[in-house]
């Protein structure tokens, strides 16, 4: 049979055997605008091993692409370097058309492949952090990342090439018809990773900074990063700028920037964020401002990665704070942003509930909540006067602090 789903050469050894999901718009919660890649790499070593497989649904694509340069059925070895489904999904099927001698994982990947799968009808076997194994003629030392992205999650680092199989670090989700990165510009690869990092690491900051500081400490050297989204890194100079921008974002250093997020009913918030946006922009900062009939939670969150202040407006509907601004909240409480200023705003008809109920989601984000604006249905000219004032004092409080 002819394969037309072919293997991507990355090295003489190393072979791209993964999927392209151009199609995926809900990932966990996140937007992915772009779809994105599952990756997973063959290394045609005395001890074939493959490294990761893909999200169910895409298994036939990863025998296709195996089968272009070698019979499935001679792999030796599974690596999965994490156990979130959309890597490891098909593991069990592919064990059963591989039939490998063993799979590697880390401890805890071993526990949680395990309580995913139960047998895989191949034995698994816990890998030490640090730990080798020998493919032969090729070497693979294995380094827990505990937390990037799962407590299971490790690297793989074959040595003899100086290829990192980094799984979800240093990944994006895009899908693209290209594998590396020198076949894309750097303006993409850094907003997709930007709102890869906001909404799938940035809750792991402290895990990231003190495994950067690991590799770097290591004395490893790289000559292509393998993550398991989107493309390959094989511009160390390129990659270097994204290692960087890894140490600013875990760093979680802010800029000359404000967010205003907001939904409304019949105009009157949104008209209160126009004037707060323009009370920022007459400091000199930096303003996006994000109507949640236009943008989606994940948006928010990539756009609050270096942003000094969230200000947040809200109508009262059914006493409550609007149901799209709970949402938003809630997804980026979760992913622990240390937004250091916020501002509170909306209107309300009678009860009012909206906007306290806002800044108590703010206070336990542990911003400084630097004021609140409420409007009694439409905003009057006083009120646009404080919504303007608000917006001009919190630029103050970021240009003070930036700078
Ligand atoms: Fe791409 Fe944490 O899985």
């Amino acid at each position: 049979m002819t394969q037309r789903l072919k293997a991507v050469k990355v090295t003489d050894t190393v072979y791209w055997v993964g999927a392209i999901d151009w199609n995926v718009r809900y990932f966990h919660g996140y937007s992915t605008h772009r779809g994105t890649t599952y990756n997973a790499y063959l290394i045609l070593a005395d001890k074939v091993t493959l490294i990761d497989t893909v999200k169910k649904g895409f298994e036939d694509e990863l025998i296709e692409r195996v089968s272009s340069v070698i019979d499935p059925e001679k792999i030796d070895y599974i690596v999965s370097n994490h156990s979130e489904p959309d890597h490891s999904g098909t593991l069990k099927e592919v064990c059963s058309i591989v039939k490998p001698q063993k799979v590697f994982a880390s401890k805890m990947g071993v526990k949680a492949l395990d309580q995913h799968f139960g047998d895989l009808g191949a034995e698994l076997v816990a890998v030490e952090n640090g730990g080798e194994l020998s493919l032969g003629n090729r070497t693979l030392k294995f380094m827990e990342t505990r937390m990037i992205h799962w407590p299971d999650s490790m690297f793989s680092y074959l040595v003899e090439e100086k290829l990192l199989f980094s799984q979800d670090a240093f990944g994006m989700h895009l899908a693209t018809s290209e594998r590396f990165d020198d076949q894309l510009p750097w303006s993409l690869l850094l907003r997709m990773s930007e709102d890869y990092y906001a909404n799938i690491i940035t809750l792991y900051s402290k895990f990231v900074s003190s495994l950067l500081e690991t590799v770097e400490a290591s004395g490893l050297e790289f000559d292509i990063i393998a993550p398991d989204h989107g493309p390959i890194w094989r511009d160390m100079g390129q990659f270097g700028k994204m290692f960087e921008m890894y140490k600013r974002w875990s760093a979680r250093k802010t800029s000359l920037k404000a967010v205003i997020v907001y939904d409304t009913m019949w105009k009157a918030t949104e008209k209160m964020a126009q004037y707060i946006e323009n009370g920022i922009i007459s400091t000199g900062v930096s303003v996006k401002r994000m109507s949640l009939q236009s943008s989606s939670r994940s948006d928010v969150a990539s756009e609050m990665l270096e942003a000094s202040a969230i200000v947040v407006g809200t109508p009262t509907l059914n006493n409550d704070l609007f149901p799209s601004v709970a949402d938003v909240l809630t997804y980026v409480k979760g992913l622990k942003f240390k937004t250091p200023f916020a501002g509170v705003f909306g209107s309300h008809g009678w009860s009012g509930e909206g906007v306290p109920k806002v800044r108590k989601y703010l206070e336990e984000m542990e911003c400084e909540v630097v004021g609140e604006v409420k409007a009694k249905y439409s905003p009057t000219e006083e009120v646009k006067e404080k919504c303007y004032e608000l917006g001009v004092e919190i630029g103050k409080k970021i240009i003070n602090t930036i700078n």
